[in-house]
Formats: structure tokens, sequence, C-alpha cells
């Protein structure tokens, strides 16, 4: 087994949208095409179950949302595809976030009648931030749109990245007929409701069937203009730019109507970088290493009601993983052992005998990872760039029989791990604070306090509105600082101290009287940073 060979052959992305630009769709007929499911989720069937096979959680089904991320991985043209699902929904962004710490690159769809909308510009400046090549495909031309001129703007504007156009569509909404492909002047034309089996027609300007001549010319004639415009206006493609997130190809289609979903499989499959190094605070890690490292950058509890435990979600960085092994956990210096390690493809899990760098592997355990840890085989490394962000709304539980408070304690605990929710605990007090950076946060919370521990619980507002972790090079200082602020101390699951504030002035004047004391926004795993506060 070569391992240069290995990750040179693995593409790890994740696909990032506002919620309804058509993200599930996407997945699901990337999946249908690469072969690794046999009928995509029809927009029928989708109805009747109301949910895709990427979604697990109940709440999932009933609010139509992705809450929780899924990881899928499909072979396809000699090829490793590591797909990451993202939830939507910008109250689960911090998830989100951690997502994109664990992919080499990502694809981004947006609903052509909306444009760009907010959660796709959080999402970018996290892309941005870290370098992320994007390839944009531009979903719903099936449906009267905005002019893709306008689209192209808008990602220029408001997303600072170069749009550079692949393809180009021939008419929208009922006059939709296709797309132009920029390189190679071929017209794909347009079925609506086509099979993913039936390819589509392809037209050339001089090719050897005269009525496919005369059609490509009638079709091209309707936007010869725009090609002309296109091809003096927007810079060459070059794959150094994309590869540092400065440019970024851009498709149109159709995904529902299976238009356009071809020619992104194989872009990302040409175009996407194989995994690269992961910075750690001792070194940089290449991903053809011989020796196995990996970091938590996800836990999921109860995804499947038959395996009552929890999965660590762990990105390979470097080496080969091989069933069995043992592997040492950075932060307790224990070591675990990997028997079950699982890996996914929506709900089924399937056992894994090997993985390389850029792959997602699954690890069952009951608590003994957490999110952040790095697992090796024996070297102690500390791998940088996993978020925290402080939350925004607080509120405490109180749970309605009493005689469930047991239960109440190992979700909260379980759920905090996890990364669903942030918990704090009041210091000099035993009131648990739960912290969120979106209000359906909490309802999620509720919901699976509910039905995955048996914990039924009201959820109460508090006075806090922010909260910041503090630190300072002075203990002294901090310990004063913390006793005199007794109300306002809390700590977070990983013990953490927290400043808790009940206004915005409250904080600034905490600030300006306490210069010593270090107030962050965003914590790192284990670590507090204030070199990306300004996230
Ligand atoms: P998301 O994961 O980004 O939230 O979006 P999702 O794929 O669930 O798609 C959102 C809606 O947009 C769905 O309709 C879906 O069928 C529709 N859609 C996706 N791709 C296309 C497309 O190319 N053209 C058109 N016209 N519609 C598209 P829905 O009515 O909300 O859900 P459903 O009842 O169809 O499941």
């Amino acid at each position: 087994m070569d391992i240069h060979q290995e990750v040179k052959k693995r593409r790890t992305f994740a696909i990032i949208s506002h919620p309804d630009a058509g993200k599930t769709t996407l997945t699901e007929k990337l999946l249908l095409f690469a072969g690794a499911i046999q009928i995509a989720g029809t927009v029928k069937s989708r109805k009747a179950s109301r949910y895709a096979s990427s979604d697990w959680m109940e709440i999932e089904k009933q609010r139509g949302i992705s809450v929780a991320s899924s990881v899928m991985q499909v072979e396809y043209n000699d090829h490793i595809i590591n797909l990451l699902d993202t939830p939507g929904h910008q109250d689960f962004s911090e998830d989100t976030y951690r997502v994109l710490t664990a992919v080499d690159s990502a694809l981004m769809v947006i609903d052509a009648a909306n444009g760009i909308e907010s959660q796709t510009i959080r999402l970018l400046e996290v892309c941005r931030k870290r370098r992320t090549p994007i390839i944009t495909f531009i979903n719903k031309l099936d449906r009267e749109v905005k002019d893709p001129f306008d689209l192209l703007h808008e990602i220029e504007d408001h997303l600072k990245i170069d749009a550079i156009p692949f393809t180009w569509p021939i008419g929208m909404g009922k006059s939709f007929e296709g797309v132009l492909e920029i390189k190679t002047d071929k017209i794909l034309s347009f079925k609506a409701g086509q099979d993913r089996y039936q390819s589509p027609d392809i037209l050339s300007k001089n090719g050897s069937n005269k009525k496919n001549n005369l059609l490509f010319e009638k079709l091209f004639s309707k936007i010869e203009q725009d090609v002309t415009l296109i091809k003096e206006a927007t810079p060459e493609f070059d794959i150094k730019k994309f590869i540092s997130g400065e440019q970024t190809p851009v498709f149109f289609g159709s995904a529902i109507n299976n238009f356009g979903v071809q020619e992104v499989l194989d872009t990302l499959i040409d175009y996407f970088p194989p995994p690269s190094y992961q910075p750690a605070i001792q070194r940089d890690v290449f991903p053809d290493e011989e020796r196995f490292t990996g970091f938590v950058f996800k836990i999921q509890a109860n995804m499947d009601p038959s395996h009552r435990d929890r999965i660590a979600f762990i990105k390979v960085c470097s080496g080969i993983f091989k069933r069995g092994m043992k592997l040492k956990i950075s932060r307790t210096k224990k070591d675990i052992k990997t028997n079950n390690v699982v890996s996914f493809l929506s709900q089924k899990r399937d056992l894994i005998n090997e993985a390389f760098a850029g792959d997602i592997i699954g690890i069952p355990n009951h608590g003994v990872l957490q999110l952040g840890d790095v697992l090796t085989e024996g070297e102690n490394l500390q791998f940088t760039g996993l978020p925290f962000f402080a939350p925004e709304i607080f509120r405490s539980v109180e749970i309605k029989d009493p005689l469930k408070n047991k239960q109440l304690n190992t979700g909260l605990k379980q759920l905090g791990e996890e990364g669903a929710i942030q918990v704090f605990q009041l210091y000099k007090s035993n009131t648990l604070l739960l912290g969120a950076v979106g209000q359906l946060q909490f309802e999620v919370v509720a919901h699976r306090l509910k039905h995955e521990y048996n914990a039924d619980v009201n959820i109460l507002p508090v006075k806090f509105i922010l909260a910041r972790w503090i630190s300072s090079k002075n203990n002294k200082i901090l310990n004063k600082f913390i006793d005199s602020n007794t109300s306002n101390i809390a700590f977070d699951s990983l013990g953490n101290i927290t400043f808790l504030a009940t206004s915005q002035s409250q904080l600034k004047i905490s600030q300006e009287l306490h210069p010593e004391i270090e107030f962050h926004k965003i914590r790192e795993y284990n670590k507090l940073l204030s070199v990306i506060n300004d996230l």
C-alpha cells in the first residue's frame, strides 16, 4: 500500500449553503452520480418522509432542517470522496465551523433566485480565513431566477472572491435550455426531470450531425453576447488562486433535475486538492507521514437508537489507520482501542479496516473522547484551530420531575461534550446554565433530553446576556478578580473560567477596570486564543 498514492486519491470537502438553497438535494445527487446510492430521495419520496438520507435526528424530520452534520464516503473514478454535510441553519453554525476545520475544500450551493444570503456570507468568512478552495454551484435554474451576471457580482461583492464561470446558462425557468461549457464551447441541453442515467444531449459547433449543429447555433445565438463579455471580462482561471481561496469556478444547474451535477462532480475530483499538512502547536503534520495522527472535530450521541453510545468523528491527518490499533489521546495520555471503528454512509455504519489522511473515522466511546482531542501512536500533539464560540444566549434548565435529576445531569454532560450546547456551572452554586449561539439549540437540547435521556425540562430565561472566557498572565490577579466577581463567574464543561455579564456595559467596565485580565470571545480547544478573536 503506497501511502502517497492513497493520500493523493482523497478529496475531503463540505457542502455549505443557506438553508433551502438545495444542499441536501445536491448531496443526494452527488452520491447518486458517484454510484453510492441507487435512488435519490426524489421530491416525492422526500415529501413522504420529509427528510433526506443524510438527516438523522427526529427533530430534523419535524423541522425540516439539518441539525446534525453527517459524513459520507464514496469511491468515484479511482478517487475517495469524503463528503461532510453541515447544518444549514445559522443556529447551528458552531457545528458547521468545526466541520470546516476538518475539510480541505468546500462546495457552495447558491439558490439562483435568492442570490447570496446571510448564512453563506458567514460561512464564507470562515472559509476565507482558512483559505479553503471553493467550487460554486448556482442551483434552481429551472425557476425564474436572478440575472446570471448579477449573481456573479453578488458573489464577488459579498463573498470577496473572484467568480469564474465554467458554464453559462441559456435562459431560465420554463425557457431554461441548458448551459454552455465555456472552455469547450459545448452546449449541454436541459430536459426537466432528466434521469441520472441519461446524459444530457451535447451540442457542438462543428459536429458531424447537422441537426445538432443547427440547434447549437440557435441556442448559442441567445448567449453569444454574454459569452463574449465573460471571455473578455473575467480573469483566466488560475489553479493557484483557486487553491488559496481567491477564485471560485462557478457552475449553473438544477440539482433536482440532475442537471449540472456531473460537471461539478468531475471538477471537484480534478481541482479540489488532496489532504494537506495540519498545523499543530509542536510542529506541522504531513498527510503522508508514516505514523497515524487525527483529531476529534465532532461528537454525536445516540446517533442510532440501536447503539446507545457516542461517536467521536475523527479526521485522519497522517499515517495509516488500521482497525484494532492502539491510539493515545494526547489530552489524557490514555490509550484507546479501535476495534469498532466505523465509517459512514448515512445511517448505515460500516466497519472499516484502514483509513488514510482525509478520511473520517468514527470511534464509538462512552465519553473518553472530547471535541479537539488528538489521537496519535504515542506522540504528544495538539492541533490548532478548532474553535468554540462564546455563547450569545443563556437559559437555565428546570427538571419537571425532580426524581429525574440524574438523567438531566447525564444528558447535559453528554450534550455539552458533544458541543450541541455549552454548559456552565455557576461558581459557588449548583446552578447549571446553558449557553447557545442560536435559540434553536435550546429547543433541540430540550427535545433530546426528553427523548434520549428521559428528562423532561423547562427552559427558563436568565439575566446573563454574554460570556467571555478569561485568563491572565498573573494568577494572583486572576484569583482576585474571581473572588470579587463570584456572582458573574462560571466554569465551562472543561473547567475553563468564564465571566458572565448582564449587559455590554458591565463587560466593558470590567475590561477597563482590569486591564491585566484577558476576555476571550473564542477559545480553542483547551487553550484560550486571542489571535482569532476577530472571527
Ligand atoms: P437545503 O438542504 O439546502 O435546505 O435544501 P433542500 O435540498 O432541502 O432543498 C430545498 C428545496 O428546494 C426543496 O423543496 C427542494 O426540492 C428544492 N430544490 C432543490 N433543488 C432544486 C432545483 O434545482 N430546482 C427547484 N425548482 N427546486 C429545487 P421543498 O419544497 O422545500 O422540499 P421538498 O418537499 O421538495 O422536499
